[in-house]
């Protein structure tokens, strides 16, 4: 079992940071590769054109043994999730009365694009409901979802971990069923990937995109994709220099190439290089690598299991621990305890935790320890009448 690790990070004593589905710290190591790159761009004679390329090659292979991929060509830099959701959703053919499946209060970057494929071809958005439920709540959901799935379902758009409550949803049940009917899966991996182990091999999903900031702990602007062969012809959103056939070649550039580089490449955004977020993002990913991303999940759960049982005897309503996961959890509040106060009083604390969707967002890491959750359950205690 992994013990605190909060000494690789810049946090101060009195932080109790309980909220990194908001956006992670930075480790020391993480900053460090973000100054050195940062100081690079100062000195532009120094760098060279396989600097261009080798360490985004390098991201791309660190990003694919995360998630299990054996050919890191399958990966994508993507500066959001709204940017690798957009390549998706403009390489889907949808017909008329045809649907796409999403969840109930779906991030917004993995809902516009389907809303705009929908309506640019008269088919339906099928939002599949979170039941009013206190108990089984995840486990209906995911049966409402399966049901949802038909022989018109083009894509099921979906997270692993849901963002405001950290529902999980059943991908390989859900993978089971766009295969009878022949619809693609889509995973925004945001609030999961880096914390909850996802293995491409084992899930099979036509694509899944995360951003960088949260739970692949690198900076603000930088994400990462994984787009299979169902993609490989299909058309970016942008057309940039870089992923193009010969690109290396910069005395040649305006020998226009019809051809793409293989397999995800053509789906990188433009300035892929990103001389400053790349080293971090690959810094962050060795360290998750070397962390193990089921030993953070473990390490997560038994810190947090004793505080979120107080927390059930106060009357906070939480999602089974079956269907919900340990780095993410949301917690709706008690008629007894009022939200602004309680807002207040962990602010007061120092206890940053996220308020989304009507439940209080708590999501901790390998930098946090009891005190941080002593903090937070004398905070509530201090604001129950
Ligand atoms: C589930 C999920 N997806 C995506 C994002 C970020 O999306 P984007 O990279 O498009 O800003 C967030 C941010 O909170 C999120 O929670």
């Amino acid at each position: 079992m992994l013990i605190c690790q909060k000494h690789l990070f810049s946090i101060p004593d009195h932080v109790s940071y309980l909220n990194c589905s908001y956006m992670s710290p930075l480790s020391k190591s993480v900053e460090q590769a973000g100054v050195t790159g940062l100081l690079r761009k100062a000195k532009p004679w120094e760098i060279t054109i396989p600097d261009f390329f080798e360490p985004v090659q390098n991201l791309k292979q660190l990003f694919a043994r995360l998630i299990n991929v054996q050919d890191a060509q399958r990966i994508a830099i993507v500066p959001s999730v709204s940017y690798g959701i957009a390549s998706v959703a403009k390489n889907l053919k949808m017909g008329k009365g045809q649907n796409i499946v999403l969840v109930d209060e779906i991030f917004p970057s993995n809902f516009y694009s389907w809303q705009r494929l929908v309506a640019e071809s008269e088919g339906e958005l099928r939002i599949v409901k979170r039941p009013n439920l206190v108990s089984k709540r995840g486990m209906v959901w995911n049966e409402s979802l399966l049901e949802a799935i038909d022989n018109q379902t083009v894509a099921v758009a979906l997270p692993h971990a849901h963002w405001t409550d950290g529902t999980i949803f059943d991908l390989k049940s859900v993978r089971a069923k766009c295969n009878e009917v022949g619809a693609a899966l889509i995973i925004d991996g945001t609030q999961s990937v880096g914390a909850l182990p996802f293995d491409v091999a084992e899930i099979q999903p036509d694509a899944l995109v995360c951003a960088g900031y949260k739970w692949l702990m690198g900076a603000y602007g930088l994400g990462l994709a994984y787009y299979s062969e169902r993609f490989d012809n299909g058309i970016p959103i942008e057309e940039n220099w870089i992923v193009r056939a010969a690109s290396e070649n910069f005395e040649n550039l305006t020998n226009y190439q019809p051809n793409y580089k293989p397999s995800a490449n053509r789906y990188c955004m433009g300035e892929n290089s990103q001389f400053i977020a790349v080293p971090m993002l690959s810094a962050a990913l060795e360290q998750l690598l070397e962390w193990g991303v089921a030993n953070i999940q473990a390490y997560v759960e038994q810190l947090s299991e004793p505080y979120l049982e107080e927390m059930a005897d106060f009357g906070f309503t939480i999602e089974e621990k079956s269907w919900r996961s340990n780095h993410l959890v949301g917690v709706r509040l008690p008629e007894k305890i009022n939200l602004t106060e309680l807002k207040k009083a962990t602010v007061e604390s120092g206890v940053f935790v996220s308020y989304r969707g009507g439940a209080m967002r708590i999501s901790p890491h390998l930098y946090n320890d009891h005190l941080d959750f002593q903090r937070l359950l004398a905070a509530i205690k201090s604001v129950i009448k």
